[in-house]
């Protein structure tokens, strides 16, 4: 029996995680009266979305013509075929309204001179389904959007009385004997107390696990606790091969100059000074897809056309902009770069290099965020009581590869899904079930084994071995030998999560166990990572594969699940969503303007 006592809270939802679709659920959820609480362990305006920055895509046509339709293409050939044509062209559809309703919750945007929100260019985002020049779709705040977002969605959510439990770390989901979600337990950080959540419907918001690599854009608490949580209950995770290097990480640093950079006429050079992305992409250049331009810059550092002192780098040109349009419009990464690169970006070229910034896989879900549980008779089965949004869940609408901006929009457009179907499905006037007392000691028999870890690895040393293998053998360019190594080390590492030392046993600011636990939900991730682009004898968007440089849709326009159990992870597919949710007939896409075809910029 578990030593712990718990403080019990019963809601109709909680949403773990307090990001921008966390609170775009949480919000949502609460403006339909549903009792709802957001459990999260850093304060909300301090979750990973604060770094977003370029913005976030709708087709709302402010600057020139766009629809729609062309935002799904662009979606759907940014996803190298692999996304769920349905979630897809939700996402499309909904983005304009979803961005409006930001507008009218506050979001304070940057604008034109009329008065509409501003947007710039995106890598990928194009007009004509592909034929017509780059978009500017992407709508922006200056370049702290995502600051922005999560700033009024937090005051919003608290004026529709959502209930914030803050610096509580959720350590486990609560599941039913048969598989229903009934709550999470939860760790209040400060004071060392337990608690159990009662919940009708539990909404993972916990975003990427970029923390599995030794360099990410991604902030130190991005360590997949969702991902974690699922695969502990024996529940698949999908599409974890598929990594985005984002192209512009300070050297060094990895801190991200926005893709917003490059919409503004930023543009790289090569040691030659030559603007290299012309020979690779001839029409969009610099604002190809970032997969493609991240492969652009790794092959002219390997072939001695890097910059620096080691030629190991690439140069981004600010400098020919006006200093005006530098500090209405990129005011952000022209501190950052002054800061972490001690760059004048007026004067001089910032030196960036591709570096870790989003997990196209994570949770499957349908595109109401509900989270899957794919049986052979049904691959599109729901686990009841359950969802994932944001980066945390796999809608799946990035596919292969995300475009620069469809990230925020997905966090919106999902949160607010997710917000939709708890509208219809729980019944605030159900009394909450019973939890499984069973799975609660379970939770806690872990926890308390992570506590009294008594073996020999720091969690530090662990963790760092952890990520420089997955920086050196799941990196941009793949390789059937780089990926077997990398299967091989990374099984050795999951195993030596046994031998780990806690030396702090207290309850009460525990950062050493808070760590701990934070690597066990790192663990799964990167392993399934690994494995998944080891069996992944193709290359797709962002999975680029040296021994199998071609995509193949015969063999592999499929998604991959993994399930992990400690260092063993077990592979099958589900089929992608070939369907949209309308016909050409019913206003819906034209599907010979979205069928597969190769894929260039
Ligand atoms: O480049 C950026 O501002 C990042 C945006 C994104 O990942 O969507």
């Amino acid at each position: 029996m578990s030593a712990y006592e718990f403080t019990d809270h019963v809601y109709d939802v909680v949403v773990v995680g307090a990001g921008g679709a966390g609170l775009r659920a949480t919000l949502g959820m609460a403006e339909q009266g549903l009792r709802t609480a957001c459990i999260s362990k850093v304060f909300p305006t301090r979750s990973h979305t604060v770094a977003a920055q370029g913005g976030i895509a709708a087709s709302l046509g402010n600057m020139g013509p766009d629809s729609w339709k062309w935002h799904m293409y662009d979606t759907v050939k940014g996803s190298d075929w692999l996304g769920d044509t349905d979630a897809m062209e939700y996402l499309a559809r909904e983005a304009p309204k979803a961005v409006y309703e930001l507008e009218h919750y506050g979001v304070p945007f940057s604008r034109t001179e009329e008065g509409k929100i501003y947007q710039r260019p995106f890598g990928g985002h194009t007009t004509e389904f592909g034929e017509g020049p780059p978009v500017q779709r992407t709508c922006a705040a200056a370049d702290r959007t995502g600051h922005a977002i999560l700033h009024t969605l937090y005051g919003q959510s608290l004026k529709q009385q959502a209930e914030f439990y803050i610096e509580y770390f959720a350590t486990d989901l609560i599941m039913s004997e048969d598989g229903v979600c009934q709550g999470v337990i939860a760790w209040k950080l400060d004071d060392g107390t337990m608690h159990r959540f009662s919940a009708k419907t539990v909404v993972l918001a916990t975003g990427g696990y970029g923390r599995a690599f030794f360099s990410a854009t991604s902030a130190h608490t991005c360590t997949g606790d969702g991902g974690g949580m699922v695969a502990r209950q024996g529940l698949a995770l999908q599409d974890m091969e598929f990594v985005q290097f984002h192209p512009t990480g300070i050297y060094g640093a990895g801190c991200l100059i926005t893709e917003g950079a490059r919409g503004e006429g930023g543009y790289l050079t090569n040691s030659e000074g030559e603007r290299f992305m012309e020979r690779y992409a001839p029409t969009y250049k610099d604002l190809a897809s970032r997969d493609v331009v991240s492969r652009c810059m790794t092959m002219e550092i390997r072939e001695g056309r890097g910059v620096g002192k080691e030629g190991d780098h690439i140069h981004l040109h600010l400098d020919h902009l006006p200093a005006e349009a530098l500090a209405e419009r990129l005011p952000g990464i022209s501190e950052s770069a002054r800061i972490f690169a001690g760059v004048d970006v007026t004067k001089e070229p910032i030196p960036v290099l591709p570096t870790v910034h989003y997990n196209m896989g994570g949770i499957p879900t349908n595109y109401w965020g509900q989270v899957l549980n794919p049986t052979a008779e049904n691959p599109d089965a729901i686990v009841p009581g359950l969802m994932a949004v944001g980066e945390a869940g796999c809608a799946s609408v990035h596919g292969a590869n995300r475009l620069g901006s469809n990230s925020l929009i997905d966090l919106v457009v999902f949160g607010r899904a997710a917000a939709i179907k708890a509208g219809e499905v729980v019944d605030p006037n159900a009394a909450n079930p019973d939890m499984n007392p069973a799975s609660v000691e379970k939770a806690m028999d872990r926890f308390d084994a992570m506590r009294n870890a008594s073996g020999e690895t720091p969690t530090a040393e662990l963790r760092l071995d952890m990520q420089k293998a997955m920086q050196a053998d799941a990196a941009v360019f793949r390789t059937d030998k780089s990926l077997a190594e990398g299967v091989d080390k990374m099984t050795v590492i999951a195993g030596r999560m046994s031998d780990l030392k806690v030396t702090d046993r207290s309850m009460i600011w525990n950062s050493d166990l808070m760590e701990t636990l934070e690597l066990a939900n790192l663990m799964p991730n990167a392993l399934a990572t690994v494995v998944a682009a080891e069996a992944r004898k193709e290359s797709r968007g962002a999975h680029a594969h040296e021994d199998y440089p071609d995509r193949d849709d015969v063999n592999w326009r499929v998604h991959s699940l993994a399930t992990v159990d400690d260092s063993t992870v077990t592979l099958r597919t589900r089929p992608v969503h070939l369907d949209p949710l309308s016909t050409a007939d019913e206003g819906g896409i034209d599907l010979a303007k979205i069928a597969p075809k190769k894929r260039v910029y």
